[in-house]
């Protein structure tokens, strides 16, 4: 789907490895203060087509045309009675204050509840990282939590602050006749 008129939004397929991986290189520096260290061999296809592959995960890519200008992903997907999945996001340094992420975000959390059947997607940021925080307001979720030595990002173990969105209150796919 179209997000913006020239910005693109749309699944992950196994294709998309090289241009994930050119992206997060040429982003190495603009993603240095909010993700965890990265070994040398991340910035290759071979590592972001594993990364790809996780099966309790999903990815949503976007396109400027043939280049991955970000990323937002559905970590830790589980089913059963907690039906919940853990947000992450980026966009491409050239693209940020567009709105983007926001969009992004909106759209994700739509296909969590209508494809993916979950309940619940959480996200937490850094504690100063107001953009993020400003993204997650936007969309509609609260603040539940503020973890102490939470992730380790950047070097060190970073408090946290922890966000949720509810997307329903019906009962688990699984249980729904
Ligand atoms: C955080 C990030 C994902 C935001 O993406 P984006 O596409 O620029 O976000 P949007 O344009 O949709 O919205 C950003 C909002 O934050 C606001 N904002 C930006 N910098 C801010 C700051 N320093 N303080 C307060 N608000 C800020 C913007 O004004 C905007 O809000 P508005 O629409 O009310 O004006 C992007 O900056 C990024 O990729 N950062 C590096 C990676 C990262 O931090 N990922 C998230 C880890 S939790």
């Amino acid at each position: 789907m179209l997000i913006t008129d020239t910005i693109a939004l749309r699944p992950a397929v196994p294709g998309d490895a090289q241009a994930l991986a050119d992206a997060y290189l040429r982003n190495r520096e603009h993603l240095s203060a909010t993700e965890p260290p990265r070994e040398p061999g991340f910035y290759t296809a071979a590592a972001q087509a594993e990364r790809l592959a996780q099966p309790d995960s999903v990815t949503w890519l976007l396109f400027d045309g043939e280049r991955v200008v970000g990323r937002v992903m559905l970590n830790n997907i589980v089913l059963g009675p907690l039906c919940s999945g853990v947000l992450g996001y980026w966009v491409d340094g050239e693209y940020a204050g567009r709105g983007l992420v926001t969009a992004a975000v909106e759209e994700v959390c739509r296909a969590a509840r209508d494809d993916l059947g979950l309940h619940r997607v959480e996200a937490g940021t850094l504690t100063d990282n107001k953009a993020s925080q400003r993204v997650l307001a936007k969309c509609g979720f609260v603040e539940y939590g503020r973890p102490l030595a939470y992730l380790y990002v950047a070097g060190e173990w970073r408090d946290h602050i922890l966000f949720q969105r509810l997307l329903h209150d019906g009962p688990p796919a699984h249980l729904r006749k």
